[in-house]
C-alpha cells in the first residue's frame, strides 16, 4: 500500500497547497496506519518538457500505477496548473497502459486508485462568478482523470489573492475539511 505525494507549486514554505496536500495526507494516513508515503516535489525536481525519448522510460507511469492513492499539491497559475504538474501528467496518460480507445469510445484503465488533489487558488471561479469560464485547473484535473477512469476528489482554498484574511480563512476552512477525507 503506497501514497504516492506530489507538490508543484513554487512558492515553497507559504504555498497553501503545499500546506493542504501535506494534511491530506496525514488524514489519509490516520485510515491507513503503516501506509508507505513516497513525495515528489515536481518544483524542486521538475521532470522535463516531454520529448519522444521520454517515452521510453516508464519509471514515472510505473511509480503512479503501483500506487493506492495518489495525493496532489496543485496551485492555479495562469487559470491553469503549473507546467511541472504537466509534465508529470504527461508521462501518465499513456495509451494501453491508463486508457485504451475502443469501438465505443475510450476507456480509463487506471481506476481502483484513490486520487486526492489541493487546490489553491488566487480567485473565485464558481459557477456563475464572472471568472467562471477561465476555471481549466480543476476542470482539467477531472477531465483527465475520469479519461483514465478515476474520480478524483478534490479540497480547494480559493480567493487567496483577495485579501491576508480572506486568505487565512480559505486555507484554514480548506485544512479542516481534509478531515472529511478520514470519515
Ligand atoms: C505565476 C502565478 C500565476 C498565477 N495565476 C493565477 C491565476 O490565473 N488565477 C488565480 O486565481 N490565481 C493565480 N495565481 C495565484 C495562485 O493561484 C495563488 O497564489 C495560490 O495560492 C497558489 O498556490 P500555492 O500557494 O500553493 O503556491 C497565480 C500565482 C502565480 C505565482
Amino acid at each position: 500500500m503506497t501514497i504516492l505525494h506530489f507538490d508543484s507549486s513554487i512558492n515553497g514554505e507559504n504555498s497553501a497547497s503545499r500546506a493542504i496536500s501535506a494534511r491530506v495526507v496525514e488524514q489519509v494516513q490516520s485510515l491507513n496506519w503503516g501506509e508507505q508515503v513516497v513525495y515528489r516535489d515536481l518544483a524542486a525536481d521538475p521532470l522535463a518538457h516531454l520529448t519522444l525519448d521520454a517515452f521510453a522510460d516508464t519509471s514515472v507511469l510505473d511509480e503512479f500505477l503501483a500506487a493506492d492513492t495518489i495525493v496532489i499539491g496543485a496551485p492555479m497559475y495562469n487559470f491553469t496548473l503549473s507546467t511541472q504538474l504537466k509534465a508529470w501528467i504527461d508521462r501518465i496518460l499513456i495509451a494501453g497502459k491508463t486508457f485504451r480507445y475502443t469501438e465505443n469510445g475510450p476507456e480509463g484503465l487506471a481506476g481502483e486508485r484513490r486520487v486526492i488533489i489541493a487546490l489553491a487558488r488566487g480567485g473565485i471561479y464558481d459557477v456563475g462568478s464572472p471568472a467562471a469560464a477561465l476555471e481549466h485547473l480543476e476542470s482539467y484535473l477531472r477531465g483527465i482523470f475520469n479519461f483514465i477512469g478515476i474520480e478524483p476528489e478534490f479540497v480547494a482554498a480559493d480567493g487567496l489573492a483577495i485579501s491576508p484574511e480572506v486568505r487565512e480563512t480559505a486555507i484554514a476552512q480548506a485544512l479542516g475539511e481534509t478531515v472529511r477525507l478520514a470519515a
